[in-house]
C-alpha cells in the first residue's frame, strides 16, 4: 500500500515527506521532470523541507513523471496550483490536466483527495465528471474528498502534524476513508459534511485575512496623515483580551494564496449574482500599498534633499514574507520596479533570494554606503540593528525597528 502525492510543491512535497516519516510508501508525481530528477537526486527546491530531512526519507519515497505509478496507491492526493489567468478568473488547467491523467489510471477501491484552494463545487462538479471517464463511479467505486491544506511556508510551531485537518468527503463512507488516511499524519482532524464545506472553509480563512490586513493597512494610511502611530495604536488595541486580533500593515499582499484565492470565490459568486464587494475592496486596498510605500520612500528621500533619481535605495527582504525565499506576487518587487523606473540606484539583501535576474540584481551584504534602506520584509535571521547603523536614513515597512528607537528611521 501506499500514497500517492499529485504535484510536488510548497504543499506536495511536505504531505509526501510526512507520510514517509509516518511509515508510509509515497509515490510523488509532478509534470516537472527537472523537479523530479532533483528529487530523485535527494535535492530539496522547497525551503521548509531541507535536502538532508528528504534524503532521510529516501527508502519510502519514489519520484517519477509517470502518474500510471498511481494503479497500485491507496489514495491520492492532488496538490497541483490553481492560479488565476490573464482576466483575473480561475485556472483551472492543471487541476483538470491532473484529472484526465487520473482517470487513466485510478483503480476501484482508491480514495482521492483534492487538497488545492478552490472554489466551492470543484470537488463534485470538475473533478468527478473526469474522474468518472474511467468508467468507475465516484462514491461508489473509489473515494473522493476535498480536504484543503493549511500549511504556512516558514512556520514551525504549526506543522501538518499539529495543524487540525478539514475533511469533506462526497459520501460519508468517503469522509470516513480519508480521516483514516489523514490519521496517520494528523493529530486533529475536522470532518464536515461535504466537499463543498471543505472549499469554501479554506476561502474564508484567507478572505478573513485578506479583508484584515487591508483594514489595518488603510488604517496605516490614515494614520500617516493624521500624524498618528499606527504601530502604537494596534499596540493598544491588542492589549484588549478578546474581540479583537492582531493584524500588521505592511508593503502589501504577495504569496501564491492570498492575492488569488480570494478571487477564485469573487469568480464563482458572478453565477449567483453576488458581487463579494469586500473581497474586492481589500484586494483594492492592499493592491495600492506599494505606490504608498513608494510615496513614503520619496518623502524619507526628500526629507534628505533627495530625489529617487541617483540615490543608493537598499531594498531589505525581497520574499513576500519573513523565513522564505518565495517571490510570488511579492510587493517588494513591485517597489523595486517602481523606484528602476524612477532612476533609483537599487540594491537588494534578502539572504534567501540570491538574485533577481528580471532586475540584474543579486543579493548584497549589508554595510555598502546607503541613502535609504528599506525593510520590506523581515526575514528572522538579518540583523535589522546593522541595516539602521549602515544606512543614512531607514524606512521599515514592518516595525521591526521600532525597539532601537533610532531617529534616523520612519515607520510605515
Ligand atoms: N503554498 C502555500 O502556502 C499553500 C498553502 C495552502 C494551500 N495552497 C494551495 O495548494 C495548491 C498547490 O500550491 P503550491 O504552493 O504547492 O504550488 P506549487 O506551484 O509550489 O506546486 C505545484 C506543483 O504541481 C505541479 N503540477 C502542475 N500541474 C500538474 C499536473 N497536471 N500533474 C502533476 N503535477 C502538476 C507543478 O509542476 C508544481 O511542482 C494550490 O491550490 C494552493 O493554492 C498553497
Amino acid at each position: 500500500m501506499s500514497i500517492g502525492i499529485v504535484g510536488l510543491g510548497y504543499v506536495g512535497l511536505p504531505l509526501a515527506v510526512a507520510f514517509a516519516e509516518a511509515g508510509e510508501d509515497v509515490i510523488g508525481v509532478d509534470v516537472d521532470a527537472a523537479k523530479v530528477a532533483g528529487l530523485r537526486d535527494g535535492i530539496s527546491h522547497v525551503e521548509d523541507i531541507p535536502s538532508e530531512w528528504l534524503r532521510s526519507v529516501a527508502e519510502r519515497t519514489e519520484f517519477t513523471t509517470r502518474a500510471v505509478d498511481l494503479h497500485q496507491a491507496e489514495a491520492i492526493l492532488v496538490c497541483v496550483p490553481t492560479p488565476l489567468n490573464r482576466n483575473r478568473e480561475p485556472d483551472l488547467g492543471p487541476l483538470l490536466g491532473a484529472a484526465q491523467t487520473l482517470a487513466g489510471v485510478i483503480a476501484r477501491g482508491q480514495l482521492v483527495v483534492l487538497e488545492s484552494t478552490t472554489f466551492p463545487g470543484t470537488t463534485r462538479d470538475h473533478l468527478v465528471p473526469l474522474l468518472e471517464e474511467s468508467g468507475l463511479v465516484a462514491g461508489q467505486d473509489f473515494a473522493l474528498a476535498f480536504s484543503p491544506e493549511r500549511v504556512d511556508p516558514g512556520r514551525t510551531d504549526y506543522t501538518i502534524r499539529n495543524t487540525p485537518k478539514i475533511v469533506g468527503g462526497l459520501t460519508e463512507a468517503c469522509t470516513a476513508r480519508a480521516l483514516e488516511v489523514y490519521g496517520r499524519i494528523c493529530e486533529s482532524l475536522v470532518p464536515v459534511s461535504s466537499p463543498e464545506v471543505g472549499e469554501m472553509a479554506k476561502l474564508l480563512e484567507n478572505i478573513f485575512r485578506s479583508v484584515n490586513i487591508a483594514l489595518v493597512n488603510e488604517l496605516a494610511i490614515l494614520a500617516d496623515r493624521m500624524g498618528i502611530d499606527i504601530w502604537e495604536v494596534i499596540d493598544a488595541a491588542a492589549s484588549k483580551p478578546f474581540g479583537f486580533m492582531r493584524f500588521e500593515p505592511g508593503p502589501g499582499m504577495g504569496g501564491h494564496c492570498l492575492p488569488v484565492d480570494p478571487f477564485y470565490l469573487t469568480w464563482k459568486a458572478r453565477e449567483y449574482d453576488m458581487s463579494t464587494e469586500f473581497i474586492e475592496l481589500a484586494g483594492k486596498v492592499n493592491k495600492q500599498m506599494p505606490y504608498f510605500c513608494l510615496e513614503k520612500i520619496e518623502r524619507s528621500l526628500n526629507d534628505a534633499g533627495k530625489p529617487v533619481r541617483g540615490s543608493r535605495i537598499l531594498v531589505v527582504g525581497v520574499a513576500y514574507k519573513g523565513g522564505v525565499g518565495d517571490l510570488r506576487e511579492s510587493p517588494a518587487l513591485k517597489i523595486i520596479e517602481l523606484l528602476l523606473e524612477r532612476g533609483g540606484d537599487v540594491a537588494y539583501h534578502d539572504p534567501h533570494v540570491p538574485e533577481l535576474p528580471q532586475f540584474g540584481l543579486r543579493h548584497e551584504e549589508l554595510g555598502a554606503d546607503t541613502d535609504l534602506a528599506v525593510i520590506v520584509t523581515a526575514h528572522p535571521g538579518v540583523d535589522h540593528g546593522t541595516v539602521v547603523d549602515t544606512s543614512r536614513a531607514v524606512l521599515d515597512l514592518r516595525g521591526v525597528t521600532r525597539a532601537l528607537g533610532d531617529a534616523k528611521v520612519r515607520q510605515l
